[in-house]
């Protein structure tokens, strides 16, 4: 597939390389429409079935990771155009079944569903001057790419319920210390700091990365008990590979451990 609204590339060793997507409407402020969107699934499930690729980092531009949805786009759509179709469940939620860690590097804006992109990212790594919110809410609608369960979650009732009725935006420290995201860095350092944290997952065990991936986020679906045991059976099962074994005699007999991700 040739992509228009996005620009792929890879990073590092051949074997075991990171995949940076760069959505590429800088002009709207990388507003995401389904042309869009449809490309993204695309090239995260090809980036996912790739097994050279070992972590994808999802970025936009300086001023703008993206400024949401298409308002255009959505402004005449009825309901039956939205419900028909599907519309955000049949491409957005792709990004959900990418068992590859997914790293979003956030510049500039990301509001509404571009925060809500972000946030269904495995974590996140925010420039300082980075901008999030959920501004639906002055549109008429709210959001609907999981926003209102996925902030929540990352910044507590207070804040989230605070966001989504007012429409305010958090910047990159109050996001930080929100817990939205993992660090901020100087804008200048953004794609070296995420391509950084790309490459150290990259030179792990795949199969110890994708359990790691699965077990933290059973934390946010069922209980407490179910999730820790879930935990345990793929800890458990770990000992099982190839890998456990070699990252364990390297570390015994203090050498750098080489990973077949088996
Ligand atoms: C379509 C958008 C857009 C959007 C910006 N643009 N955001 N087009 N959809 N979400 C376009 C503008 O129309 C403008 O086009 C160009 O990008 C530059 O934007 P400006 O507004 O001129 O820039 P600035 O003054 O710097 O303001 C930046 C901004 C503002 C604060 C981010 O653009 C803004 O408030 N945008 C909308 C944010 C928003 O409401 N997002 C939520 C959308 S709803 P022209 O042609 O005039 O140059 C949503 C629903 C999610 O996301 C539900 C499920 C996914």
């Amino acid at each position: 597939m040739n992509y228009e609204l996005i620009v792929t590339r890879t990073e590092g060793p051949d074997a075991r390389k990171a995949a940076i997507v760069t959505l590429n409407r800088p002009k709207q402020l990388n507003a995401l429409n389904d042309a869009l969107m449809d490309e993204l699934g695309h090239a995260l499930k090809a980036f996912d079935a790739d097994e050279a690729v070992g972590c994808i980092i999802l970025t936009g531009s300086e001023k703008a990771f993206a400024a949401g949805a298409d308002i255009g786009a959505m402004a005449n759509y009825g309901f039956a155009d939205v419900y028909n179709r599907d519309y955000i469940t049949r491409n957005w939620e792709q990004i959900r079944g990418v068992r590859t860690p997914v790293i979003a590097a956030v510049s500039g804006f990301a509001l509404g569903g571009g925060c809500e992109l972000a946030m269904m990212c495995d974590f996140i790594i925010a420039a300082d001057n980075a901008k999030f919110g959920q501004p639906e809410i002055k549109l008429g609608i709210i959001p609907g790419a999981g926003g209102t369960q996925r902030l929540p979650r990352a910044v507590g009732k207070a804040k989230a319920m605070e966001m989504a009725l007012t429409g305010r935006m958090m910047d990159a420290v109050e996001a930080e210390r929100a817990g939205l995201v993992s660090r901020v860095v100087p804008l200048d350092k953004l794609m070296d700091e995420a391509l950084g944290a790309a490459l150290t997952i990259c030179s792990h065990g795949q199969p110890s990365v994708m359990a790691a991936k699965e077990a933290v986020n059973r934390a946010f679906e069922g209980t407490l008990s179910d999730g820790v045991m879930f935990e345990r059976r793929l800890f458990q099962a770990l000992f099982a590979t190839e890998d456990q074994k070699e990252g364990m005699d390297a570390f015994v007999n203090k050498r750098k451990p080489a990973f077949r991700n088996r």
